[in-house]
C-alpha cells in the first residue's frame, strides 16, 4: 500500500508539465451567451421515441439518418424537422422475456437502441442495435423515398454493446467492419474486433484492454506517398485502467491503439488476433495538479496529406472533487504514428515476490519490428502477410503492446479548460476567412445542452459564443457538421443549427471583436455578414488581432431623459453585447460609487432605489472591451434624470382630463424590465407639462364658477373656513356620480380625494373624485403621497 501522499507526489512527477508560461491565454469565457429563445433552430422529436444517438450522413441522397431506441428515422438534410421516412425495430415479446428474466429492467435495458450505423453503398446501410441485451445487426435499404429494414437478423455480438449505457465505437473501412466493444451480457470482456475479411480480434489479457471505455475510432489513409510501402492504420481512441502505474487505487488513462489494415493474424503465436495492436497514452495534461484527466470523444480533421491531419479530443476530469472541469487537446496524425513506429515499448518486470512494474524496455527488438504493418522492408525479407512474421515478433507483441511514451498534444498543452459543466461531444469546422487562412472552429456540446464555440488563434484560446442548443437540460450525445450546418442529439430529440449567425453581432465593433472567422464587417452594406461569400464590399476582419480600429467611429447617442420621482426606485437599462465587456456607469462625470447601497448593479443595467433630489443628472453607460492589448470603449446609453413634479398632482390632472395613468407598482417593488424610453417618451414629458398647464387653468375656472354658484345659492357663507365647516361623508354621496368635464365621465364610485383650496384668506373644502375609469381598484393611494409609476422610469 502506498500512502496517498506518495500518490500524489509521483503523479505531479508524471502528469505535471514543467512550464506554467501560457496558461493565462486559456481563458474560457464565451465572449457571448446566447439562450435558447433568441436561436432559432429546427428540431425533431417524435412522441413516445427517445435516445436519438447515432446519426449518419447520406451525402447522396441528402439524407441524415438518425437511429434512436426501436427506430430509424430518413430526414431532409436541409431540414429536419419532417422524416421522410421511418422504420420501427422493436424487441420481439420472446426477446424482451428473456431479457427481463436475466434481472434486466424491462423499459429501460429490454428494448433495442440503435447504435450503429454505417453506409455499405449508395443506397444500403448496416445498422446494429442493442436488442434487449441480445445485439443484432442488419442491412437498411432507402429506395423510392422509403427506408426498409432488410430482416437479416445478424449476430451483434462484439459490434454493438449488450448494454445501451456502455459507451462503443466504430467504423466502416472499405466494407470491412471495425468494432470495439463488450463480447459479453456482463459487459466485461471487451475487444477490437474486424468481422472481415477475416476475423480478428485482441487478445484477451489486461495489458492489451484494461476495462476500456471506447470513444473513437477511425482510419489515416497511412499507405498514400508511403516510401517506406506502409499500410493504412486504424485509430482508436479509448480510456482503461492503467497497468503500468502502480497505485492504491484504480488510476484511469487515456489512450491511442491502432491496427493495420492489412493485418490478418499470426500463424500459430497470435491466431486470429491483431498482430498490429499497439497501444500509446495521450497526455493532455493541465496546469493544477490533478489525476489525468479522462478521453470523451474524438473528431478528425482531414487533410488531404495524412500527416498534416489533426486528432481533436475532449478530455474531462476525474477527481471525485465537485470541481468539474475540461480540456481540449489537439494530437497531430504524424506524432501519434511516430510514437508507434520509433518509439521504445514498455516490458512488465517483477519486482519482489508477486508485485509487476511497467518499465522502458531498453533491450533489442525483433526485426520485423514489433507492432509493424507489412512495409518493404517486411517484402524484402519475404514476409508479405503477417501471417509470415516470426514468433518473436508476435510473442513480443501479445506481451508488449504498449508504449514508453505517451503522445503530447500539438503545443504541449490544452487548446480550450473549460470550468462548470462537463464537455461531451465534439465537431470541428475548418472555416476559410477572408484573409484566405482556414482556422478550425470547434464546437463542443456540454452536458447541460449548450455547444461551445471556440477557436484557436496561434495557441490563445477565444470562445466566440456559447449556445443554448437543446430545451431541455441534458446532454448533448452525438454532434454532427455538414455544410454549414451544425446537427446535435440527445436523449429527446435532435435540432439543426447553422454554424453561425452573423446578424447577430449589431455593430461594426461587435462584429470585429467576436472574431468569428465566419463573419466579417461589409462597410458597404452595413452589416455584418457571411465571409467572404455573401459580402460584396470593403470587408474588415481581424481575426489573430482582434483589430477593430478600422471600424467607423459610432454617431454619438442621444441622451434620454428619464423623469426622476422622490423615493422611487429606477432602473436604468443598459444591455452590452460581450460577456469580456466592462460596463461603467458615470454620474455627473464621476464613476458611480458602487459600494454605496444606494445602487444595485444587474447584467442589463443599474437600479437606483429610494430615488431623492440628489440623484438627478446625467447618467452615462460605457463598455470597455479589451482584445489583443487593444481597448475600445463604446457609450451604449445616456440618460438625464430630471426631477418631476410630485405625481398625484398631475395624475389627478390628467383624470380629469380624461387621461388615464399607466400602470403602478408599489414604491418598494422591482419594476419588470422594460426597454428604455425612446427619444419618444422626452417628448411625451414635454407634453405632460402644457397637459398640467391647461389642466391648472380649467381646474381654476372651475373652482370659481363652483364658488360663485355656492355663494350665490346661499350653501356657504363667505366667512366660513374649511376646518369647521363638516366635510361631506361619502355615504351620503349618490352610489354613482357622474362629474362631467368636457366630454369625459369620472366615476367617482372608489376614490375621494380631498382639497382645501385657498382664496385668499379664506379656505373652502370641497371633494374631488379621484377616477378609476380603468376599473383598477388595486391602487391605494393617499393625498399627498407620490406614486411609483412604472410608465415614469
Ligand atoms: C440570427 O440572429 C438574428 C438577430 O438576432 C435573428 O433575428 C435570427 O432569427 C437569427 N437566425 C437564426 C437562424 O437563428
Ligand atoms: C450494396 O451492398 C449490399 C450489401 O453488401 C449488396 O447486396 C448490394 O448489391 C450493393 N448494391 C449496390 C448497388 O452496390
Ligand atoms: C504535424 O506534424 C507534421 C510533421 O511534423 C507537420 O508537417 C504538420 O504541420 C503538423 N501539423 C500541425 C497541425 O501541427
Ligand atoms: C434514454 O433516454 C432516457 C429518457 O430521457 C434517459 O433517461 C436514458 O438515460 C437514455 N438512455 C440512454 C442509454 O442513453
Ligand atoms: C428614502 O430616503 C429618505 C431620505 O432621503 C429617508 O428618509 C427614507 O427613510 C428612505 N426610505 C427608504 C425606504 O430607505
Amino acid at each position: 500500500m502506498y500512502s496517498p501522499l506518495l500518490f500524489f507526489i509521483v503523479l505531479y512527477g508524471i502528469f505535471l508539465t514543467s512550464s506554467y508560461a501560457g496558461w493565462s491565454n486559456l481563458n474560457s469565457t464565451p465572449r457571448k451567451t446566447i439562450q435558447y429563445e433568441d436561436n432559432h433552430v429546427i428540431t425533431f422529436k417524435e412522441d413516445g421515441i427517445w435516445n436519438y444517438s447515432t446519426m449518419l450522413i447520406m451525402e447522396d441522397l441528402g439524407l441524415l439518418v438518425l437511429g434512436a431506441r426501436e427506430a430509424v428515422y430518413a430526414l431532409g438534410m436541409n431540414d429536419i424537422s419532417v422524416a421522410k421516412s421511418k422504420v420501427l425495430w422493436k424487441v420481439t415479446e420472446e426477446k424482451q422475456k428473456e431479457c427481463t428474466s436475466k434481472g434486466k429492467h424491462p423499459d429501460i435495458d429490454c428494448r433495442n437502441y440503435v447504435q450503429l450505423l454505417h453506409q455499405m453503398n449508395d443506397s444500403v446501410m448496416y445498422v446494429c442495435g442493442t436488442n434487449a441485451f441480445s445485439p443484432t445487426c442488419d442491412y437498411i435499404t432507402y429506395s423510392d423515398g422509403q427506408l426498409k429494414l432488410e430482416g437479416k437478423q445478424e449476430d451483434g455480438r462484439g459490434k454493438c454493446p449488450f448494454d445501451p449505457f456502455q459507451r462503443s465505437s466504430s467504423v466502416m473501412v472499405d466494407q470491412d467492419l471495425y468494432s470495439a466493444t463488450s463480447l459479453n451480457f456482463l459487459g466485461s470482456e471487451p475487444v477490437l474486433l474486424r468481422t472481415s475479411p477475416v476475423t480478428l480480434r485482441t487478445v484477451f489479457k489486461s495489458s492489451w484492454l484494461n476495462e476500456p471505455r471506447f470513444v473513437y475510432m477511425d482510419v489515416v489513409p497511412e499507405s498514400e506517398d508511403s516510401p517506406e510501402g506502409d499500410d493504412d492504420k486504424v485509430y482508436m481512441f479509448f480510456s482503461e485502467n492503467a497497468v503500468e502505474y502502480d497505485f492504491y487505487n484504480k488510476l484511469v488513462v487515456s489512450r491511442v491503439a491502432r491496427v493495420c489494415k492489412g493485418d490478418m493474424g499470426g500463424l500459430r503465436t497470435l491466431q486470429r488476433k491483431w498482430t498490429s495492436f499497439l497501444k500509446a497514452r495521450l497526455d493532455c495534461s493541465v496546469p493544477e495538479p490533478s489525476l489525468p484527466y479522462v478521453i470523451q470523444d474524438v473528431f478528425h480533421v482531414r487533410h488531404k496529406k495524412w500527416r498534416k491531419s489533426v486528432f481533436y479530443a475532449i478530455f474531462t476530469s476525474q477527481s471525485s472533487s465537485t470541481d468539474q472541469s475540461s480540456a481540449v487537446c489537439a494530437f497531430n496524425a504524424t506524432d501519434i504514428s511516430e510514437v508507434f513506429s520509433r518509439g521504445k515499448f514498455k516490458t512488465e518486470v517483477s519486482v519482489e515476490m508477486s508485485d509487476v512494474k511497467w518499465v522502458t524496455y531498453n533491450g533489442e527488438l525483433p526485426v520485423p519490428r514489433p507492432g509493424a504493418c507489412i512495409n518493404n522492408a517486411a517484402r524484402t525479407m519475404g514476409i508479405e502477410r503477417s501471417l509470415d512474421l516470426p514468433d518473436k515478433t508476435l510473442q513480443f507483441i501479445r506481451d508488449r503492446p504498449l508504449m514508453d511514451d505517451a503522445v503530447r498534444p500539438i503545443t504541449g498543452k490544452p487548446l480550450l479548460l473549460k470550468r462548470g459543466p462537463l464537455l461531451t461531444r465534439l465537431v470541428v469546422d475548418l472555416v476559410t476567412a477572408s484573409d484566405g487562412q482556414s482556422y478550425p472552429v470547434m464546437f463542443a456540446g456540454t452536458e447541460n445542452g449548450y455547444v461551445q464555440k471556440a477557436v484557436n488563434y496561434d495557441g490563445e484560446m477565444h470562445v466566440i459564443e456559447e449556445i443554448k442548443l437543446l430545451q431541455n437540460t441534458e446532454p448533448i450525445d452525438v454532434l454532427r457538421l455538414h455544410q454549414n450546418q451544425l446537427y446535435a442529439g440527445s436523449a429527446s430529440g435532435i435540432v439543426q443549427m447553422p454554424v453561425s449567425n452573423c446578424s447577430r453581432y449589431s455593430s461594426c465593433l461587435d462584429c470585429v471583436l467576436a472574431r468569428d472567422p465566419y463573419c466579417a464587417w461589409d462597410a458597404t452594406a452595413q452589416r455584418c455578414s457571411r465571409s467572404p461569400e455573401d459580402a460584396k464590399g470593403n470587408l474588415i476582419q481581424s481575426l489573430k488581432e482582434g483589430d477593430a480600429t478600422r471600424c467607423p467611429t459610432t454617431a454619438t447617442v442621444e441622451p434620454k431623459i428619464h423623469s426622476l420621482v422622490l423615493g422611487n426606485n429606477i432602473r436604468l437599462l443598459c444591455r452590452v453585447d460581450s460577456n469580456l465587456a466592462q460596463v461603467n456607469w458615470n454620474f455627473a462625470g464621476k464613476p458611480l460609487p458602487y459600494s454605496n447601497r444606494k445602487y444595485t448593479i444587474y447584467s442589463d443595467g443599474i437600479l437606483i432605489s429610494n430615488a431623492s433630489a440628489a440623484d438627478a443628472g446625467r447618467y452615462t453607460c460605457t463598455s470597455v472591451e479589451r482584445a489583443k492589448g487593444r481597448q475600445y470603449t463604446q457609450t451604449l446609453a445616456v440618460y438625464d434624470l430630471r426631477e418631476q413634479l410630485p405625481v398625484d398632482v398631475t395624475d389627478k390632472i390628467k383624470t380629469t382630463l380624461g387621461i388615464l395613468p399607466e400602470s403602478y407598482t408599489t414604491s418598494s417593488g422591482l419594476h419588470k424590465t422594460e426597454e428604455p424610453p425612446s427619444y419618444a417618451t422626452n417628448q411625451s414629458s414635454e407634453n405632460k407639462w402644457i397637459v398640467i398647464q391647461v389642466a391648472l387653468a380649467v381646474i381654476s375656472v372651475m373652482m370659481a364658477c363652483l364658488l360663485i354658484w355656492n355663494l350665490y345659492m346661499g350653501h356657504i357663507s363667505p366667512f366660513m373656513c374649511c376646518g369647521r365647516q363638516p366635510i361631506k361623508s361619502p355615504r351620503n354621496l349618490p352610489e354613482r356620480e357622474y362629474m362631467h368635464t368636457g366630454n369625459d365621465v369620472v366615476d367617482s364610485k372608489q376614490q375621494m380625494v380631498r382639497l382645501c383650496v385657498t382664496t385668499n384668506s379664506n379656505v373652502e373644502a370641497t371633494s374631488f373624485h379621484r377616477n378609476t375609469v380603468n376599473g383598477d381598484t388595486s391602487t391605494d393611494i393617499h393625498i399627498f403621497k407620490y406614486i411609483t409609476d412604472e410608465s415614469e422610469i
